[in-house]
């Protein structure tokens, strides 16, 4: 922009996921750079949804969603995460339906951050939480966690929790490391949130792909931590329809009935079609949830295979639709350099995870890691043949 325009965020241009995702088209390379499904979402919704659209149900819903479709959202949380029968969260109260997990990030965000506040986040972060915080007028402190394990170091948090601190965000399963918080983790994140009186926003979209045997630990299933949480997901996770946008937040009352005055002025109601749809394919295929996590653990491991004679040393992936591969015996380029050369010269695109870190500590980790992230949420044969040039190198 060539006017003296005051940005509120001076800093940001396209995301790296964009900016990959053009390179890749332009070159016509293999894009596991993204994290989208190559394959279709099932055919129960498609036609679900489109029968909602013929049959007319095409106008505003309820700002928080449509009854039926909470109620079903709330028998799927309660199934997933709440074991103790006397525990029951009022779908009504407790859950909105946003446009996307993005929305309620934000939201979520916009809810809890005042002026002058920090928030709490992981490097390497996923890039809408920064943004959100900045627009509140708030600020991130970031706190790094490093290959091989990624794992989170609560001595460091502890250390850094201030009466500025205001909320910690967590995502697991993680992108773009595709690691999992413990119950240990949880366990030392509630004793935080609980002598400080923190928030939560848990961002937990791909909950329902956790792999060998592992499970997703659900802030919905620590009582003492809900009650001072945002737990978002996406049905575009779940039911590959990342462009339908459809995701929701669970939250307790009082902090719901905050987090509704903000949603009805971001978008009033999401897609009732959608809606309609998924209220249907929840109720007629539960199954589907079921077995997303033994579909991209076959994925994974197809790729995983696939990728053994080459010189990547693979790290591991427990849930996600997301693999790490370390390039440093194949390269000593950076990571975001060594990404441009594998989409334009090599032919397989992928996303550096440089930039899911603090800009300013950006000098450091080039010169310690080298990291790339794909997603293996694709066919079959595009992951062989990915693997087929990778394995060239
Ligand atoms: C960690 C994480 N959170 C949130 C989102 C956004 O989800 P949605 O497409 O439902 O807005 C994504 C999408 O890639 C994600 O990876």
């Amino acid at each position: 922009m060539t006017t003296s325009f005051d940005s509120k965020l001076p800093h940001l241009g396209a995301s790296i996921f964009t900016e990959m995702s053009l390179m890749a088209s332009q070159h016509q390379a293999i894009n596991l750079s993204q994290g989208f499904p190559e394959f279709d979402t099932p055919a129960y919704l498609k036609n679900a949804i489109n029968e909602a659209i013929s049959e007319g149900k095409n106008q505003y819903c309820p700002s928080s969603g449509l009854p039926e479709f909470l109620q079903q959202i709330g028998e799927l949380v309660q199934r997933c995460y709440i074991k103790d029968e006397a525990r029951r969260l009022d779908p009504l109260k407790t859950i909105t339906v946003t446009s996307g997990a993005t929305e309620a990030l934000m939201v979520a965000i916009q809810t809890l951050v005042r002026p002058g506040d920090e928030v709490i986040v992981f490097d390497p972060a996923y890039d809408a939480y920064e943004p959100g915080v900045e627009l509140a007028g708030g600020r991130c402190r970031h706190i790094a966690m490093n290959a091989p394990d990624y794992a989170i170091d609560w001595g460091q948090v502890t250390a850094v929790i201030n009466d500025k601190t205001r909320a910690i965000v967590i995502n697991s399963p993680h992108n773009p490391t595709g690691t999992l918080l413990s119950s240990a983790d949880m366990k030392a994140l509630q004793r935080l949130v609980l002598a400080h009186d923190l928030y939560v926003i848990s961002d937990e979209v791909y909950e329902h792909m956790t792999f060998d045997g592992e499970r997703h630990e659900s802030v919905l299933a620590y009582p003492e931590l809900f009650e001072r949480a945002f737990v978002v997901a996406s049905f575009g996770k779940t039911f590959h329809c990342t462009g339908w946008k459809m995701g929701y937040c669970v939250a307790p009352e009082g902090l719901t009935d905050e987090f509704r005055k903000i949603h009805q002025y971001a978008t009033f109601c999401t897609f009732t079609p959608a809606q309609f749809a998924i209220t249907e394919m929840l109720k007629a295929h539960p199954q589907h949830i079921d077995e997303l996590s033994d579909f991209y653990q076959q994925k994974r491991d197809v790729l995983v295979a696939a990728l053994k004679p080459s010189r990547f040393e693979v790290l591991p992936s427990k849930g996600t639709y997301f693999l790490l591969l370390d390039y440093s015996a194949v390269s000593d380029m950076n990571d975001v350099e060594f990404s441009h050369w594998l989409t334009k010269e090599v032919g397989v695109a992928v996303i550096p995870l440089s930039p899911f870190y603090q800009a300013d500590v950006l000098d450091e980790y080039h010169q310690k890691h080298k990291v790339v992230r794909l997603c293996f949420a694709k066919n079959d044969e595009t992951l062989l043949q990915a693997a087929e040039i990778l394995c060239q190198l």
